[in-house]
């Protein structure tokens, strides 16, 4: 029913794109995304050593057989040194696409595409659009301030992003970011977007290997339940709001140094967090979807309920015209 230029390039059935999520990207939900129609990303910075990678890589595919894709982050921070040889094991496994995002993906751009693997670039900006579109991108991705993940660092929300970036390029545009249902789904695709990028949703799904008590937090939570952190470092972060990631802001806030936050950010301690599902103990990641997401569903559930719902709404809206 929703067939875009982005479900012809990527060879997938809904124009919906579980984005690669750091704790949370591993094969289990990759392969369910994919299985139900849309497209799973498995984060690269969960297997950094390629034989890691390949084996779940593997673990995808003894899972499903349709298209999936490999998350690049490359923030210069986050950067493991050896994703040149990430990439060629996503090209050796036939992996479909590769989503990168965090900085320019220029480095990458012919490996990736001499390797016939499709391209996703996501980015906060618009001008980052248009350079991926010069540098040969197929797909971008562009995330609003209400996202889980990176959000831009200008504040701009989804529904200004999406058109922005629409008129600003022609390569198919994906939105990020405050989708969760089929009201979402169908907003994005009449901004112009060819499909949509969701992460938190598909955090709250029973095929999603995160802790229980981190699902829970994000059924509870309202939309005012989230914080953007380390503006100050320019690497903000969307995440829950608990009383440390509300002490990282207000130290930011009084002009902390780096040296002084990082116990506090370290990755150790968010894996703690997210490994034993105490949510006040690290810095979890998460979108205001939250305020939209109550029920812990199946993958299969939340997309075909988008598309259900999108369909419904598509009828009701052309009734109005009548
Ligand atoms: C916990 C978490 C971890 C994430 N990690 C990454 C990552 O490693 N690389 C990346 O490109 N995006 C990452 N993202 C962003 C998602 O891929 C996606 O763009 C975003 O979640 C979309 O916004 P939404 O959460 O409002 O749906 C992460 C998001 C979350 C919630």
């Amino acid at each position: 029913m929703f067939k875009t230029k982005a479900t012809e390039i990527l060879g997938i059935e809904h124009p919906i794109i579980c984005g690669g999520m750091m704790w949370v990207s591993e094969a289990n939900l990759v392969a369910a995304v994919s299985e139900a129609g849309g497209m799973g990303i498995l984060a690269s910075m969960m297997f950094p050593q390629k034989e890691k990678l390949r084996e779940e890589i593997r673990k995808v595919k003894s899972q499903t057989q349709k298209p999936f894709g490999l998350n690049i982050n490359l923030f210069p921070a986050l950067r493991p040194p050896n994703n040149a040889e990430l990439i060629d094991v996503a090209i050796e496994e036939g992996v479909r696409a590769i989503e990168t995002s965090g900085r320019s993906p220029e480095e990458y751009v012919k490996q990736i595409k001499d390797g016939g693997v499709k391209l996703i670039h996501k980015c906060a900006r618009v001008r980052d659009a248009q350079t991926a579109e010069r540098l040969g991108v197929d797909i971008v991705v562009i995330v609003g301030f209400e996202c889980g993940g990176a959000p831009p660092m200008d504040d701009i929300t989804t529904v200004i992003q999406v058109p922005l970036a629409v008129d600003a390029v022609n390569i198919p545009v994906l939105a990020g970011g405050g989708v969760g249902d089929g009201r979402g789904f169908l907003a994005a695709l009449s901004l112009g977007a060819s499909g949509v990028v969701m992460g938190t949703r598909f955090m709250a799904t029973k095929e999603c290997q995160i802790h229980p008590n981190v699902k829970q937090a994000l059924t509870q939570a309202q939309a005012t339940d989230t914080v953007p952190v380390l503006r100050s470092l320019k690497s903000m972060e969307r995440v829950l709001k608990n009383d440390l990631s509300l002490r990282v802001v207000e130290m930011e806030n009084k002009g902390t140094t780096l040296a002084e936050l990082i116990p506090l950010i370290t990755g150790e301690k968010s894996l703690s967090a997210w490994e034993s599902g105490d949510v006040d103990k690290g810095l979890i990641g998460c979108g205001q979807v939250i305020g939209l997401i109550s029920e812990v569903k199946s993958v299969r559930e939340v997309i075909d309920g988008i598309v259900g719902e999108a369909r419904s709404i598509l009828e009701h809206l052309c009734t109005l015209t009548r």
